[in-house]
């Protein structure tokens, strides 16, 4: 389980999060929704101690890991699959994919999943990443995340700004990593069919907190106008 307890983040002098508890239960999708602009990638920068200050707790399976620096959360199981997916172009795809492993301290393979879920990353390992579309580029990330054999992904919009065919393969990963291997993954998400289709519970956050959370049978539609609707 990871576990959030009154977590503050800061840019700066900047305050980000305020106050933000949550819960992440071992072995599920929990979908992480919101407006723009109200906190959900500093969320996950925060889990993985990547803003420049933050308070409160993080508790991951007993550990506390809010006080530890990135390198040692990754090494404690948690990926991060960033938004805008930030491969290295002049990198071969399988040198984008170790860099994963060497994140996380482990070993340099190409993790056993990765042929199955995206042929196309396997049958190129030699060509640089840039050459790959938005959505190639998207699995890159998610490989490159699975090369740290993590516990926890944390997955920021992941199907955002990517060509529609390729879209749903992207959304079959992540559902396989998670009943397959069994990943805990924190999705944010802002396509809500989606969220509803792959998560068992949600959190919705506004204003750098979670303000509503629980089973994803519990997002009403009035939730989703309130807290997402433009
Ligand atoms: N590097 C940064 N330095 C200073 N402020 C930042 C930084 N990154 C984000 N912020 C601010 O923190 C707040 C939350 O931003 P964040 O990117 O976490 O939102 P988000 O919910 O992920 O938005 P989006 O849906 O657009 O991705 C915003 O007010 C933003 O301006
Ligand atoms: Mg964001």
């Amino acid at each position: 389980m990871l576990t959030l307890r009154n977590v503050n983040s800061y840019y700066g002098r900047s305050q980000a999060l305020h106050d933000l508890s949550m819960d992440a239960p071992d072995g599920q999708i929990v979908a992480i929704l919101g407006r723009n602009g109200v906190g959900k990638t500093t969320l996950l920068r925060t889990i993985m101690g990547l803003t420049d200050r933050s308070e409160g707790q993080i508790d991951l399976g007993g550990q506390d890991i809010g006080v530890m620096p990135t390198f040692a959360r990754a090494r404690a199981g948690i990926a991060y699959v960033p938004q805008g997916r930030m491969i290295i172009p002049d990198f071969t795809i399988r040198d984008n994919i170790l860099m994963g492993g060497f994140a996380a301290g482990g070993v340099r393979r190409i993790p056993e999943i990765v042929p199955e879920l995206f042929p196309y990353l396997m049958d190129n390992l030699d060509r640089p990443g840039g050459v790959l579309s938005g959505g190639q580029q998207q699995q890159l990330a998610v490989a490159r995340a699975l090369a740290c054999k993590p516990r926890i992904l944390l997955m920021d919009e992941p199907t955002e700004g990517i060509q529609p065919n390729i879209v749903q393969q992207i959304e079959d990963s992540i559902i396989r990593l998670n009943k397959e291997l069994g990943l805990t993954i924190l999705l944010v998400e802002q396509n809500v069919d989606f969220a509803k289709r792959a998560a068992a519970s949600f959190a919705m956050v506004e204003h750098g907190t979670v303000v509503a959370s629980g089973a994803i049978d519990t997002l009403t539609d009035d939730l989703v106008s309130r807290h997402m609707a433009i």
